[in-house]
């Protein structure tokens, strides 16, 4: 039996709060056109922009408003050598979990820009940072966890309307990222980036471009009221989440559905 029967669109407290058109616009489209990038420019990224990016990251939510990151900037390349040379290592023990063509796949990938890139950042989480109490925080332990990745995601949105590229690094091993770069034992390294300018951002995920994997149809994954009442078409949502007609008010004039334009604007339809 169908949970919802006719579609929820009559919000009549839609307008209040909501933001104008043009940031709505530029808010999904910034998301859309958000990139996990490997390759970069040389070019320096100005301290400025730099700053406002990182400001963007710890405006990030956060547990019991802990703010739990820690920002490392790596500039020093005899550094970075050492990451790459870690990560050379991690990248074939990461090709063992593959085998024949799908490893060869993975080996002729390009998976970093460690020293390529001008800047490198390590975003790091300490958890208790304030002592063991913490608002928020009982039997589920990783919560801090979770708040630093919430400032990453901002960083990466940032990053991108800043047309700065951000590429996360994690075949690593997190106890050569502490010696190296001096972290201490408390702290865990969530995340290594590597940032520069871009010559461009591809309209799609660079795996999705070399035939690694694709994004699911969002209507895979909803559940209704518990795990084992999965979507079916009857639900109005289900259909939704797959109908380009949702974004005509972001994004008028848009050709719905244009199967040669760049992901951005085909996310909204996704493939169904
Ligand atoms: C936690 C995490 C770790 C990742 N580690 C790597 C990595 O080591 N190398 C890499 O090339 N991409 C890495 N990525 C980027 C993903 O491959 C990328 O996000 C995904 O393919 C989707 O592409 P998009 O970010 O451009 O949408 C990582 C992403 C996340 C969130």
């Amino acid at each position: 039996m169908p949970i919802e029967s006719k579609p929820n669109t009559s919000a009549p407290q839609a307008d209040l709060n909501r933001l104008p058109l043009e940031i709505r616009r530029g808010l999904y489209e910034t998301i859309f056109r958000r990139r996990d990038m490997r390759e970069f420019r040389p070019d320096p990224v100005p301290d400025e922009v730099l700053a406002r990016v990182l400001v963007a990251a710890h405006h990030a939510g956060s547990v019991g408003f802990t703010q739990p990151w820690d920002f490392i900037v790596v500039r020093d390349l005899e550094r970075r050598r050492e990451v790459k040379r870690v990560f050379e290592e991690e990248r074939l023990r990461n090709a063992e979990q593959f085998s024949g063509q799908r490893r060869e796949k993975f080996l002729s990938l390009k998976l970093e820009g460690i020293v390529e890139s001008p800047l490198n950042l390590i975003v790091t989480c300490e958890p208790d940072r304030f002592g063991p109490g913490v608002l928020g925080k009982t039997a589920i332990t990783e919560v801090e966890i979770y708040s630093t990745c919430l400032a990453i995601e901002n960083l990466w949105l940032a990053a991108r309307v800043e047309g700065l590229g951000v590429g996360w690094v994690s075949i690593l091993r997190n106890e050569c990222l502490r010696r190296t770069f001096g972290i201490p034992k408390n702290v865990i390294p969530i995340a290594y980036l590597c940032i520069g300018y871009v010559d461009s951002f591809p309209s799609r995920p660079i795996l999705e471009k070399a035939g690694w994997a694709e994004r699911l149809s969002p209507h895979r994954l909803l559940h209704f009221d518990s795990w084992e009442h999965r979507a079916s078409d009857d639900q109005p949502l289900t259909r939704l989440v797959r109908d380009p007609e949702i974004w005509r008010d972001i994004f008028p004039g848009e050709e719905a559905g244009s199967k040669d334009g760049p992901e951005w604007k085909q996310a909204p339809q996704l493939r169904k």
